[in-house]
């Protein structure tokens, strides 16, 4: 079995994307069924950038299969603080771990981490380029709440310039026929070029928007984020752009009554608590599944797809 890393939501072909859906959908179903698979494997997690959800998710699903963790929760704490490159340090963690996953400000880190990695590397967030866990976490979600990924009408809101699940999340959604997109932000926080590239060359349509409102009733899929301040050149531009896209109930009122609302979290301001409790609601959901399509991930990228 040749070694294969995860840095980009395309390294997986869709038929190997819908597989690990499939494995996840097996996991949650029979859970019990997996809890030695693991077994004297170890997952490192190199997280050179605050996390919660992406961090603990890969290290419960490393302990649910039976498996072991380690691994760094900030840079400071590694010896990326004495200077140290990605690469060294994969080298380095090759010795120790079986797979790693790596979360880091710069653009490319993880890829430049498999380059002269022994062991499998999974993107787990490079700067504001990608974030495909996050996006397997996401297919699953929708896969199991609207029973399909395909024919759907899709909106992405928010900070689209910076916000890595959103581009993972719209090179993944235009692999599947009859998908349409709006993009919902300010012009400021438009969805890059590269990625509009991408969508044109899968054939899908999308178009661009300022104003939620008038949008929000033709939705199947509303994917919120929060404007990504850390990413931002000056404060001043951040607090101008902050509150520019916020869903509350007045809005959803105009919605389906089959809209699927998500958030990768963690969410700032852009979604009214009172939308927590109603029934389209659907981000603490992809919280939890987030742990079963990890695991999922972890067996096929140690055992083969
Ligand atoms: C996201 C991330 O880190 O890109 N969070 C996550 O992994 N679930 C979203 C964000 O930070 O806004």
């Amino acid at each position: 079995m040749s070694m294969r890393h995860f840095i980009d939501i395309t390294d997986l072909s869709v038929e190997e994307v819908n597989q690990t859906i499939a494995l996840a959908d097996a996991i949650i179903a029979q859970p019990d069924q997996y809890r030695i698979r693991m077994v004297g494997k170890k997952l490192a997690t190199l997280f050179f950038e605050p996390s919660t959800r992406t961090r603990l998710s890969f290290e419960a699903a490393m302990m649910e299969l039976g498996g072991n963790v380690l691994g760094f929760s900030s840079s400071d704490s590694s010896s990326a603080a004495k200077g140290e490159s990605v690469r060294d340090t994969i080298r380095t963690v090759s010795c120790y771990a079986d797979i790693a996953a790596i979360r880091h400000p710069k653009e490319g880190a993880p890829l430049a981490a498999a380059e002269v990695s022994d062991i499998p590397v999974v993107n787990a967030g490079d700067g504001g380029h990608n974030h495909p866990t996050q996006t397997l976490t996401d297919l699953l979600t929708i896969h199991r709440e609207k029973g399909r990924l395909q024919d759907m009408v899709i909106g992405v809101c928010g900070d689209l310039k910076f916000g890595r699940t959103v581009h993972s999340l719209l090179t993944a959604m235009s692999r599947y026929a009859g998908n349409s997109i709006i993009m919902i932000s300010p012009l400021e926080l438009s969805v890059p070029s590269y990625i509009k590239e991408e969508l044109k060359k899968n054939g899908i349509s999308f178009k661009e928007v300022t104003d939620l409102d008038e949008v929000i009733s033709k939705l199947d899929m509303l994917y919120m984020t929060r404007v990504q301040r850390e990413r931002f050149f000056n404060e001043a531009d951040y607090l101008r752009l902050k509150d520019s896209c916020i869903l509350n109930m007045d809005k959803l009122a105009r919605s389906k009554k089959d809209l699927i609302i998500m958030h990768p979290l963690p969410r700032v301001n852009e979604i009214a608590r009172q939308v927590d409790d109603d029934p389209r609601a659907c981000y603490f959901k992809q919280v939890r599944y987030g742990k079963f399509i990890r695991m999922a991930l972890i067996i096929k990228l140690l055992e083969g797809f």
